[in-house]
């Protein structure tokens, strides 16, 4: 996506060779501009699918998500981080273990939001080692539904998460597909 491509080159910054900010439009101020036109392309990436549900992860991929669900009108249900007060046994949980931050989060989401008539599209913000997408992809199989895809706004594509996930027949859509962050410099693939 190229609007995407030369946002990320304008306005990110390459912290280290594995890590790139992108603070000004995507992890902690948004651009609802550029948030709605990676909905827009989401839904037309998936266009040969009927999505019911859209799944993404606390916080930062609840902006993207929730741009496709507005677009293609389907409701967003994102997975929390911490405990809610409800009881566990209302809930599918599953534990995603961050590399990048060393630690281990439990993720839930209520059973009163994904069912086994779900056909669901994952959306995240960031995909590195992929743990996040396999905490979700463990979720809705624990709901019974149907797992159509996966969307991503920014994959590191030298790192393993997009290859595993492939592997296993996952179909993923990454919107801009980094090769490398050596030297500073943000190169992507094609
Ligand atoms: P993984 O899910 O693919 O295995 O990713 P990893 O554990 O490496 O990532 C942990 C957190 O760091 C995730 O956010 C992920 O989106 C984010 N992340 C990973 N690599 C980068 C990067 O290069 N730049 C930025 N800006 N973020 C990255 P999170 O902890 O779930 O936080 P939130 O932002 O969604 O609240
Ligand atoms: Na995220
Ligand atoms: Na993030």
């Amino acid at each position: 996506m190229e609007l995407l491509k030369e946002k990320i080159l304008k306005e990110g910054r390459v912290l280290s060779d594995s890590v790139l900010k992108v603070d000004s439009f995507l992890n902690h101020q948004i651009d609802p501009l550029l948030m709605k036109e990676i909905g827009d392309e989401f839904a037309n990436r998936y266009s040969d699918e009927v999505i019911t549900k859209v799944l993404t992860i606390e916080s930062s991929g609840i902006a993207p998500a929730t741009m496709l669900g507005l677009t293609i009108g389907a409701p967003v249900v994102f997975a929390r981080k911490r405990k809610s007060l409800t009881l566990a046994d209302n809930l599918y949980s599953a534990s995603v273990h961050s590399f990048t931050k060393n630690e281990t989060n439990e993720i839930s989401v209520s059973k009163d939001y994904l069912c086994e008539d779900d056909n669901v599209l994952i959306v995240d913000d960031f995909l590195a080692n992929g743990e996040a997408v396999k905490g979700l992809l463990d979720i809705a199989e624990q709901a019974g539904a149907h797992v159509i895809g996966v969307g991503i706004v920014i994959e590191k594509g030298f790192q393993q998460g997009g290859q595993q996930l492939r592997e296993q027949g996952i179909r993923i859509e990454s919107l801009a597909n980094i090769k490398s962050l050596t030297n500073g410099k943000v190169e992507f693939f094609d």
